[in-house]
């Protein structure tokens, strides 16, 4: 089986994929950090030399790749990989692949957020926490619908990790 990580920016996605795997004995892939090894290049340095299109397309066809040549995996995708390239359909239909929204409120998100931007390029440049908060209300707002279409969905605010690994580990029972 192939368990994938959804959901917006901040929401854990990373933290919570790798605990899962240790847990479950599967191996981990994280879709952003496999992209900046394949391309030998940050995420944020190919948005800025390539565009985001670029990057979208990078992020479709490795995550096809993924998927298509992975067994026994925990994948943590990008806040935007399924809202893109019809990546939501390649998720739902693939054979032996779970999908799973890790769900947090846009209060919890714009705190994580405002600490941790600098590395996110889609918001680094956003100064105020007023701006901030405004873009990342509408664009949670725009997304959901895509997150929504996940075969499970956990809501993640005010646990503590251990017990949100408890659920995904349920999950997949
Ligand atoms: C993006 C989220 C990032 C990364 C890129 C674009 C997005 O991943 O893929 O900066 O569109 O939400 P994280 O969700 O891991 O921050």
């Amino acid at each position: 089986m192939i368990v994938i990580l959804i959901g917006y920016m901040a929401s854990g996605k990373s933290s919570l994929g790798k605990l899962l795997s240790k847990k479950v004995n599967y191996q981990f892939i994280d879709l952003d950090h496999y992209i900046e090894e394949k391309e030998n290049r940050s995420v944020s340095e190919i948005f800025r030399t390539e565009g985001e299109i670029y990057f979208r397309k990078l992020e479709s066809v490795y995550l096809k790749k993924i998927i298509e040549n992975s067994n026994n995996l925990i994948l943590s995708v990008g806040g935007g990989t399924p809202c893109y390239s019809g990546n939501m359909d390649t998720i739902l239909k693939a054979k032996n692949v779970k999908s799973i929204y890790l769900q947090a409120s846009l209060e919890k998100l714009v705190k994580r957020l405002k600490r941790n931007k600098s590395k996110r390029p889609l918001i680094a440049h956003i100064e105020t926490d007023a701006l901030l908060n405004e873009f990342i209300g509408k664009h949670l707002f725009e997304r959901s619908q895509f997150y929504e279409q996940a075969n499970i969905k956990i809501a993640t605010d005010n646990k503590p990790k251990k017990e949100i690994v408890k659920e995904l580990v349920s999950t997949l029972l």
